[in-house]
């Protein structure tokens, strides 16, 4: 099936904002769709326009990424941003020279104000990022505005409808970049329509089948938005024979987890689509002992990966035909590494474990989410019409309660703050310890692993503003902290500074305790009419102990995408109502809060 010339391809010179020129050309109404350097003109002729994305190299560089110079004669409109820009004159004929850097703001004085430049001022901040810069414009272009270092910031051809910009239109520092975008797809492209919810589902179903051919589509389901949104994108796209989901029961789902995917399948005629395994043993079994995130993250990714194996070989499923399905979102794919293995690991995501980067390097896995971001995936479950149980639900990660279970390898006890960090804590009007116990963190784009300061308020005044400042402080002061946690209710009378840290690993014990927690959380939450007012609400099992059980954290926390986030501020007496009631379960003997923003904490511990 031919797509509708209503889209944009997106072509991928390395930029780390690329998705940001994807998630801005969606938010205004377009879309795009984003391909690699060698993409072959062919796979272009559907769309009604070309970008170039930016990329750290030079386009003198040998390994610099190149693209075909037949997709400049397509005919159809192309704008270079950036390094794009660059490589866009060079290859037209201009020139590029190394210049000094230029980073950051800048003022740009625009020329020429139509087309590109419509409605917008005549002097606009703009954000760059560049030290090459194109000094000769190719034949037929010209300067259409400058800065003071740049002087051909943006040029166009208009005849050929060509255009390149330095700066970077796609990043909010760049006042107007939203428009300058809306301004090549509207009026240089002439794409005139706004796409619609069904426009997306109707663009990724004609994708899903170019992408699948004559071939079907074996899908591992988890049961949250993403894979079930994926799966049933699959389901409209295919005759229903094609596809078919697997769910393994891990043991470390939540509790009804297994009865209401199968309820929301059954109501939208997938149920015989599914079948369900319980592997819960093989993971207890696999995990027993192992106390590392990232092993533990691997040995789950693994796991599902052999599962799949077993039950396609069982169900006679050969791997030519056969294409391995995914829910794998946009942020999931850069924070275990990024698409094309540039960004910084943070978490192996567990549908980029090893073996699956495999599948994907020969072309067996489709991911027809990989591009969006999360709040774009509950739209396009909403255009699916899936209930809003479901697309709402508060994101769960695939290696479920295993990553909220946390583990120690060593025993120890809670250590004094460093006397700097004590009082700056106790003018706050709280007491302090650094425990043991460590947990993941994102610090300067870079994943680090270290120890959490638990907190106790001291006054009886609970001020959120406070909190959040006290956490910030000690996260940047205390080199050996990324985490800052604060009591809210205990089983019994205790002391922090006689907290300890247990040796655990997983056990259905301990999942079974914190299932219970996570389901009395949900519970209330459900209750009190608040499910909406988080972004996601992790509840935590953690080690530390004070009698005969471990403690529980509460992860309530705001976010748009899951790449930065802030703790939720709930209203303290239902917070302390169900901190209260989690402290009385059995094998639980307290109850913390986590007041750490993303960064320097990552929303899940591990
Ligand atoms: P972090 O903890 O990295 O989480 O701040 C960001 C978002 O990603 C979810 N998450 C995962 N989702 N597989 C998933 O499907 C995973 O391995 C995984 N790890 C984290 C997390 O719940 C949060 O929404």
């Amino acid at each position: 099936m031919k797509l509708k010339k209503n889209t944009i391809a997106i072509i991928d010179l390395g930029g780390q904002y690329c998705h940001l020129i994807a998630r801005k050309l969606r938010d205004i109404g377009v879309e795009p769709r984003i391909y690699g350097p060698d993409v072959a003109p062919k796979q272009l002729d559907w769309c009604a326009g070309v970008i170039l994305s930016g990329g750290p190299q030079s386009v003198y560089e040998a390994a610099a990424p190149k693209i075909r110079r037949s997709v400049l004669d397509l005919g159809v409109p192309v704008l270079g941003i950036c390094y794009g820009h660059q490589l866009l004159a060079q290859m037209l004929g201009g020139h590029v020279t190394k210049r000094d850097g230029e980073y950051g703001h800048a003022q740009l004085h625009v020329k020429v104000s139509d087309t590109l430049f419509r409605n917008t001022p005549r002097s606009q901040q703009v954000w760059m990022s560049h030290s090459d810069a194109v000094t000769q414009l190719p034949k037929g272009a010209a300067p259409i505005a400058s800065t003071e270092r740049c002087e051909n910031a943006a040029f166009a051809d208009f005849k050929r409808r060509v255009f390149g910009v330095q700066f970077h239109p796609e990043v909010v520092h760049t006042e107007h970049g939203r428009q300058i975008l809306k301004n090549f797809a509207r009026c240089v492209c002439k794409i005139r329509k706004r796409s619609k919810p069904s426009d997306r589902i109707q663009r990724l179903v004609g994708w899903i089948r170019q992408t699948v051919g004559d071939r079907s589509v074996f899908f591992l389901v988890s049961g949250g938005v993403d894979s079930t949104v994926a799966f049933v994108l699959c389901a409209r796209a295919l005759p229903k024979e094609r596809i078919l989901g697997l769910y393994v029961d891990t043991g470390l789902m939540r509790e009804r987890e297994t009865e209401e995917l199968r309820a929301t399948l059954a109501g939208l005629g997938l149920a015989d689509r599914l079948m369900v395994r319980d592997a819960s043993a093989l993971f207890f079994d696999k995990l027993r002992g192992i106390t590392a995130p990232e092993e533990k993250r691997h040995i789950i990714g693994r796991l599902f990966v052999q599962i799949q194996s077993e039950a396609m070989h069982e169900y006679g499923i050969d791997s030519k035909h056969w294409l391995l399905g995914q829910g794998t979102i946009y942020p999931d794919t850069i924070e275990s590494g990024g698409a094309a293995g540039r960004a910084a690991l943070i978490k192996t995501h567990h549908n980029r474990c090893e073996e699956i980067r495999e599948l994907i390097r020969l072309g067996r896995v489709i991911e027809p989410l990989s591009e969006f971001y999360k709040d774009e995936v509950r739209q396009v479950g909403s255009a699916l019409e899936l209930p809003p149980q479901l697309t709402q639900r508060w994101p769960f990660p695939g290696p479920g309660l295993a990553i909220r279970c946390i583990c120690s390898a060593t025993s120890g006890k809670a250590a004094q703050l460093s006397s700097a960090s004590a009082e700056t804590v106790r003018e706050a009007g709280f007491s302090g310890v650094l425990l043991p116990v460590q947990s993941v963190g994102v610090q300067g784009d870079a994943r680090t692993y270290r120890k959490v300061v638990a907190l106790r308020n001291e006054r009886r005044r609970f001020d959120y503003h406070r909190m959040q400042e006290l956490s910030t402080v000690l996260c940047n002061v205390h080199a050996e902290t990324n985490r800052v946690i604060v009591l809210l209710a205990t089983g019994s009378e205790v002391r922090l500074e006689d907290a300890r840290i247990r040796q655990a690993s997983i056990t259905r014990k301990r999942v079974d305790i914190l299932r219970r927690a996570d389901f009395l959380v949900r519970m209330a939450m459900e209750r009190s009419g608040l499910t909406g007012a988080v972004w996601q609400f992790p509840v935590v099992l953690a080690p530390i102990c004070f009698g005969g059980g471990e403690s529980v954290v509460l992860r309530p926390v705001n976010s748009e995408d899951g790449m930065t986030a802030n703790f939720a501020r709930l209203p303290l007496p239902f917070l302390m109502r169900v901190a209260r009631k989690v402290a009385n379960l059995s094998g639980v003997d307290a109850v913390f809060l986590d007041i750490t923003n993303k960064p320097p904490a990552t929303i899940e511990w591990e």
